[in-house]
């Protein structure tokens, strides 16, 4: 994680930089083409999204500042960026684009536009997933399904019959004889994407980028694999003047999937601000959806306002996408570090210079295993596409191989584990430690039994060797079952340092739960985050229930932690269940007073929070951050100065409340104590 926050590309043509000349101008029109081809074709992708969208935006920009440029088959004002396809499927009405907004601002300047088309405000709207993957016209003849083209150039594409004969939620057959044409989006699921990748990979083809590629090349492929498409309907022609919102519950009730059927759903709005709330829904829940989702769809339900609001050459003016903040980025791979997880897993890591990935800052990601970074051949100085989807970390999903130095050295895996010098078993795809659990075993109890965790007295690094080395244990579970009569044959063990160690180790299970989730080192926790999530969960049982996006409900804990953490739970479930099943207490006592050693800085001695006024600023920290901060260290903040007040913590340009401090007789303390205090007590 890093404070350094490299700004995102600027997709907003209204913030957008003209560029300068008709000749830098033309190459980025020919730049987006030749992008637009690559990625309407499933191939490797040119341009990340995010830089892509940037190049329109800048385009439209251009146009805006000097329409004498404006090239007539500019990629701004032609349907898939006017690239060259093949298809031969002429489509009864041509299929449209839309046109994308990025912000609350632009949402409200395409409504306030859409009802002066209107002359009325929009009667409803409805906000869906903008589904990140292929456009197609499904025709049904009576119920059957005759013929599935692609988008194409928009006003033709190309027969993909035969490939999308196995598409879930495409029928074959609907349950009523009806003629209509069904469009919509075949895409891949994240789990599905999984499943290509490895067969894939498994047939020595090189693994795709992402799951739209994955679609992409399934559904244009000439040899017809065996991958797993999925398809939302979005829209039909051949149906009544339905309300959008009827036309898509009919779609349903004949068989059909769709978007409103998504885990994403279909929301009704009255007002822009109800609009504006279900997007948000979307965005946040973009992670756990199980399919990538590029932004948000904004359109007229009621048939009426959407055949007055009618449509430009390119786009309809009845809806509007919003999009999200790309889910794959590129940036530089500055190192690959080697990991050897609880149970002996060894994983290469990959350190990366920050890029916004959805919205969050990414600074390592995972390269899965050593197999499949030599068939991706990533290399250390490369630019590589860095992936978030689903609860997952993010993925590095390849390099961009053209950009690549000609000296870059290849990878070498490591010969034996960076841990314990142990060997490596490379039987399967992900290597071991032949240790096992035993090579992280000493660094994971030291961990679990220290002082700040489990804090058992007497059992110092020689006892843990020696228990280890006798393999009484391997993971911190054990420790719960060790008696005397085991531990007096081992080195330098009385009869009373034995007593006196399992009676410390027993004594450690009723230590609260903040205690045991310290003990077990979850990854992007510390001391203060293990605290904060017992006393958000009160038990093991409701922490293991939460998902990433439960977890982002506790101070602190963004999407990049959230998904760590529950990535981290799960890989550590079996251990809590031992421990719990060792008679370990899993709850964190509500309102109990903390014995001493237990006490946060700015806790009272009853374990109750201190009210603590910050005025004035304090080096290297927000007004906000200096708050959270106080929460942090057990108090509580407070804007005013009182006889109640216990802290006030004055930094520079403090005012009056400074002096009613001294006033009340209230206890003082400088911002570069408190800055220290802070820095001490962080992990
Ligand atoms: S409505 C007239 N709804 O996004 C065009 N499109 O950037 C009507 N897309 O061409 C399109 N999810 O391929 C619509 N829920 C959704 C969509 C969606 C994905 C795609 C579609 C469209 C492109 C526009």
């Amino acid at each position: 994680m890093t404070d350094r926050k490299p700004v995102e590309p600027v997709v907003d043509a209204q913030l957008a930089e003209p560029f300068p000349t008709p000749a830098a101008y033309a190459a980025a029109i020919e730049q987006a083409r030749a992008a637009a081809q690559a990625y309407f074709a499933g191939g490797e992708l040119m341009l990340d999204d995010g830089d892509y969208d940037a190049l329109m935006a800048r385009l439209s920009a251009t146009e805006r500042a000097e329409p004498d440029w404006k090239a007539d088959d500019s990629p701004t004002s032609v349907v898939a960026a006017g690239m060259a396809v093949a298809g031969d499927v002429v489509h009864s009405e041509p299929m449209l684009s839309l046109d994308n907004i990025f912000s609350e601002d632009g949402l409200r300047t395409w409504s306030t536009r859409l009802e002066r088309i209107l002359g009325h405000p929009v009667e409803r709207y409805t906000v869906e997933p903008k589904i990140d993957g292929l456009a197609i016209a499904a025709t049904y003849a009576d119920g059957e399904l005759v013929r599935v083209a692609t988008r194409g150039d928009g006003r033709a594409g190309e027969d993909v019959t035969a490939q999308t004969r196995l598409v879930a939620g495409l029928p074959k057959k609907l349950s009523e004889p009806v003629s209509i044409e069904v469009r919509g989006e075949v895409f891949m699921t994240d789990a599905d994407f999984e499943v290509a990748t490895e067969r894939r990979v498994a047939h020595g083809e090189p693994p795709f980028a992402n799951p739209r590629s994955a679609a992409a090349g399934s559904l244009r492929a000439q040899r017809v694999y065996d991958v797993p498409l999925s398809f939302f309907a979005y829209a039909a022609h051949g149906l009544p003047d339905w309300a959008h919102s009827d036309g898509l519950d009919y779609l349903h009730k004949l068989g059909v999937s769709t978007v409103a059927q998504s885990s994403a759903g279909l929301a009704l709005c009255d007002t822009v601000d109800a609009v504006y709330a279900a997007v948000g829904r979307i965005g946040t829940g973009r992670a756990s959806l199980g399919f990538g989702v590029d932004g948000a769809v904004i359109k007229a339900d009621s048939a009426a306002d959407r055949s007055a609001a009618g449509a430009s050459s390119k786009a309809p003016r009845w809806g509007i996408a919003y999009k999200f903040p790309a889910d794959t980025r590129t940036t530089k791979l500055l190192g690959i570090e080697v990991q050897v997880g609880r149970t002996g897993v060894i994983t290469p890591v990959a350190v990366l210079e920050p890029v916004q990935v959805g919205g969050v800052t990414v600074t390592s990601a995972t390269l899965h295993n050593f197999a499949d970074l030599v068939v991706r051949d990533v290399r250390v100085g490369d630019t590589v596409f860095v992936r978030r989807a689903g609860d997952v970390i993010p993925e590095i999903t390849g390099a961009k191989l053209d950009e690549r130095a000609a000296d870059a050295p290849e990878f070498t895996p490591p010969e034996t584990c960076p841990r314990c010098g142990g060997e490596i078993d490379r039987a399967q795809k992900r290597w071991r430690c032949t240790n096992g659990r035993a090579c992280g075993a000493m660094e994971s109890l030291t961990y679990f039994t220290s002082r700040p965790a489990m804090d058992i007295e007497g059992l110092g690094g020689k006892i843990l060797q020696s228990l280890i080395a006798a393999e009484l244990v391997t993971d911190p579970a054990d420790l719960y079952a060790l008696d005397v009569a085991t531990l007096i044959p081992l080195d330098r063990m009385g009869q009373v340092s034995a007593t006196n160690l399992v009676t410390a180790i027993q004594n450690s299970k009723a230590q609260p739960m903040h205690r045991v989730l310290t003990g077990l080192g979850v990854r992007m926790t510390g001391r203060s985050m293990s605290r904060r999530l017992a006393r958000h969960f009160g038990t093991m049982d409701d922490l293991l229930a939460a998902d990433a996006a439960i977890l982002q409900h506790v101070e602190g804990v963004g999407p990049e932690r959230a998904a760590m953490i529950a990535a981290e739970l799960v890989e550590l479930a079996p251990l809590i269940r031992k421990l719990a099943a060792a008679g370990v207490n899993m709850t964190e006592p509500r309102t109990a007073v903390t014995p001493s050693a237990d006490r946060l800085p700015l806790q009272k001695d009853d374990g109750s929070p201190m009210t603590v006024v910050v005025t004035g600023s304090v080096p290297g920290l927000s007004r906000t951050e200096g708050n959270e901060a106080v929460e942090r260290l057990g108090g509580k903040s407070s804007g005013s100065v009182s006889k109640k007040t216990d802290l006030v913590v004055v930094g520079e340009g403090a005012g009056s409340k400074a002096d009613k401090a001294v006033e009340l007789g209230v206890r003082v303390m400088t911002a570069e104590e408190f800055a220290e205090l802070v820095a001490a007590a962080e992990d």
